[in-house]
């Protein structure tokens, strides 16, 4: 079976009764944000390509109130084992002064506290989460969208561009834990519309939401290898680092601006095959992200399943960024009939794949892996849903 998906609203109750356990006090502003899954456009958006994910059920929730003081008094609790129980305080009065530390959730807190761009108010708060820690479902930018939205909330200082909400949270990754990430899962957690899958152009940022009820009788399914990724490796800056040094190499401004046909230079000039590995998977994966937007436009679900396996074997061939445990989950639901297409999500090295199936294998699917994955996979029906948003207070 797949996990149950705590409803939105369960979780806020246990947030808003949490605070009041914790601080005596009723709660005065809530919100939540989303982690996300990816479809396809893996390792594209850094390069200014495009990616196509859509927003999780699962949600970070903060429930707090401002408290008239300097002081940010923040505990994270979690039913679901998410995260560690523990309390972060800090002054605000100089946000400069800011640092990272310990514990380390609250660096995603600090960072959008430094990068909010409006005058801030010190608050107490109890953050909960059901977005897995490690899985490659975004649970650093559920946290980020849902203190920038949090912080929104108590300040009434809505942020006037979505894009620049964004921005703002994925600088706090970027200086805060150290991940040089591009803007795909920050995006999504502000954008994401009930419904939809959204593409992004990471270039312009415009955005094309795509309503996903062409799909009909068929549905994601994500499998956790509970094999935890490890994004903060030099692997994915490495990555990153080599697609940048090519794009120079050719004159261009990133790899967006590269064609098949440069690779011809690239080669000329002597670039490693490892590197011009790299090269030939953004640009493929820029093609095929576009082209399974317009298959879900249309309900060409078995073309979008047949990017998907593209995908994941470039991932695997030219990016390699897939791991044993990726391989075995994406082979066992291949094998499976009713199954479309299966590939690894997120920045690789470990987490979830995600699998385009006909909704009535989904059980065979998971048996299937289950007898064959050596490890402890868990199961969650990928359903598009909401972007960040405030939530009332009522229990
Ligand atoms: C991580 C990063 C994203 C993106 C993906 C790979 O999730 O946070 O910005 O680069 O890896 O597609």
């Amino acid at each position: 079976m797949a996990e149950n998906i705590s409803d939105v609203n369960e979780v806020k109750i246990e947030a808003l009764d949490t605070f009041l356990k914790e601080f005596g006090e009723e709660a005065t502003h809530c919100v939540c944000a989303p982690g996300r899954v990816n479809v396809i456009g893996e390792h594209t958006d850094y390069n200014e390509g495009f990616v196509l994910p859509m927003a999780l059920p699962m949600v970070t929730v903060i429930a707090g109130k401002p408290n008239g003081t300097n002081i940010c008094t923040i505990i994270s609790a979690s039913s679901a084992g998410t995260m560690s129980v523990s309390k972060a305080e800090f002054d605000i009065s100089e946000p400069a002064a800011i640092k990272p530390g310990e514990p380390k959730w609250a660096n995603y807190v600090k960072g959008c506290i430094v990068n909010f761009p409006n005058a801030l108010a010190g608050f107490k708060a109890v953050v909960i989460s059901t977005v897995p820690v490690g899985a490659g479902l975004s649970s650093s930018a559920a946290l980020e969208v849902a203190t920038y939205t949090f912080l929104e909330a108590i300040t009434g200082q809505q942020a006037s561009d979505p894009v620049q909400k964004a921005i703002s949270c994925q600088k706090a990754e970027h200086d805060f834990a150290g991940v040089p990430c591009g803007i795909m899962d920050q995006f999504i957690s502000v954008m994401g519309i009930d419904g939809h899958a959204l593409l992004l152009d990471c270039r312009d940022k415009s955005v094309i939401q795509i309503l996903m009820e062409n799909l009909k009788d068929h549905v994601f399914l994500i499998t956790n290898s509970n094999s935890p990724h490890k994004l903060s490796s030099s692997a994915y800056r490495d990555r990153r680092d080599a697609c940048f040094e090519a794009a120079k190499k050719l004159g261009k401004n990133s790899l967006r601006e590269v064609s098949l046909e440069d690779i011809k230079t690239l080669e000329k000039q002597g670039v490693s095959k490892v590197t011009i590995n790299r090269v030939r998977h953004v640009i493929n994966e820029n093609l095929r992200t576009q082209e399974a937007m317009k298959a879900l436009q249309t309900g060409d679900y078995k073309r979008v399943g047949e990017l998907m396996n593209e995908s994941h074997d470039s991932l695997r061939e030219n990016y390699e960024v897939s791991s044993p445990e990726l391989e075995t989950l994406v082979n066992t639901a291949r094998s499976v009939k009713g199954v479309l297409g299966s590939r690894l999500t997120g920045a690789g090295f470990g987490g979830c794949t995600i699998t385009l199936l006909k909704e009535d294998c989904v059980s065979q699917v998971i048996n299937t892996i289950k007898e064959t994955y050596t490890g402890k996979a868990t199961f969650y029906m990928a359903k598009p849903s909401a972007g960040a948003r405030q939530l009332d207070c009522h229990r």
